[in-house]
């Protein structure tokens, strides 16, 4: 994607190095940060430099490629061992960190050329399918949709492209004349912040509304479809997806609305049998009660936003039941949020 005319990935691996967009800092500044070893990758998982299922996908390859890399000849066994469970432990849901580290630790231990081949693999595919989940969706839309969208699955949260945004970007392009009505995704507001700033650059029309007022928009008409992204897909269909993703498809069952997660295989977990098995993150309370925004120096700062004292519970993900999503939008094309679906794509 391009920012300020310049194309960039997400995230890119160079030397023993790993580059990544500061996304905390996004939309007041764009900043790349340089990771030179794998804790640091673990830790710009963990404080969410970088985020979004792909994209920690991709990071967790590079960390494990970086620990490869640094490890002694006579530890390299351990080394990269404790490394895996490390990176595993930054965030638990999103299955893309754990495809990624079961990839890179398979070749890791065969060399250490492999694992840094196997790391810049898994990030190329990322971007390669999510150009073709952005095909495949782009089918789903007419001209003049109304489009809602829940968090910030676009390319920020992918190497590339993104997912539930890919499909929007080609509409757009294509002259469809979309426009996305942006959910501003508390607590950490991903949607206000990350999607508006990427349909902005794309010059994509939009608008971000209060997480509450998605219904009150279906209701009115104005929504025709509603696509989200994934951070982890059941063997049925259930779908872990950020904080906030159940109410809307609820809603939009309500009024009609189809509702489609879009999605690469590298997110779908066929050895969890439903959504009840997704470990679900717990994030710090200080997401709810605080927010970062651009003071009049044209600084960010961190402000009390709740009653002083007050706690807070900051669950990061829910799941959507496969019966409230009408189909999942794959680099393989369309597929039923079924078992039934989900085992053919693997077969496929
Ligand atoms: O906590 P995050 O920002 O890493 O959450 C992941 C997400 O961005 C969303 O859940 C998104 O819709 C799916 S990831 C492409």
């Amino acid at each position: 994607m391009k920012v300020n005319n310049k194309h960039y990935r997400t995230i890119w691996m160079q030397g023993s190095s790993v580059f990544m967009i500061e996304q905390n800092l996004l939309p007041f500044e764009f900043k790349i940060f340089e990771s030179t070893n794998y804790l640091d990758t673990c830790m710009a998982i963990k404080t969410m430099i970088v985020r979004g299922a792909g994209a920690i996908g991709a990071a967790a390859g590079f960390a494990l490629a970086q620990a490869a890399i640094e490890a002694g000849k006579n530890n390299y066994g351990e080394y990269i061992t404790i490394a895996k469970k490390t990176i595993e432990d930054t965030r638990p849901t999103a299955r893309n960190l754990f495809t990624a580290t079961e990839r890179v630790y398979f070749a890791a231990k065969q060399s250490v050329q492999l694992a840094i081949d196997e790391a810049q693999k898994i990030a190329d595919e990322d971007a390669q399918t999510s150009l073709a989940i952005g095909k495949y969706g782009n089918e789903l839309i007419k001209p003049g949709f109304g489009i809602e969208t829940h968090c910030n699955a676009g390319w920020l949260a992918f190497v590339d492209h993104g997912t539930a945004l890919a499909p929007i970007y080609l509409a757009h392009q294509s002259g469809k004349q979309v426009f996305v009505y942006v959910d501003e995704t508390r607590p950490r507001n991903q949607g206000a912040k990350l999607t508006a700033w990427e349909l902005q650059n794309e010059n994509v029309p939009h608008a971000i509304i209060a997480d509450n007022a998605g219904a009150h928009l279906m209701s009115k008409g104005k929504i025709d479809i509603m696509i989200t992204g994934a951070d982890r897909i059941a063997l049925n269909g259930d779908t872990a997806n950020k904080i906030g993703t159940l109410e809307k498809a609820i809603a939009a069952k309500y009024y009609g609305i189809p509702f489609y997660i879009a999605a690469p295989k590298s997110t779908f977990d066929i050895n969890c049998k439903t959504g009840n098995e997704i470990i679900i993150e717990e994030r710090d309370q200080n997401e709810v009660l605080y927010q970062i925004g651009m003071n009049k120096h044209n600084k960010p700062e961190n402000l009390l936003i709740s009653a002083p004292g007050a706690d807070a519970i900051n669950p990061a993900f829910d799941v959507t039941p496969a019966e409230l999503i009408t189909g999942i939008i794959t680099e393989n094309g369309i597929i039923e949020a079924s078992d039934n679906g989900i085992i053919k794509l693997f077969k496929s």
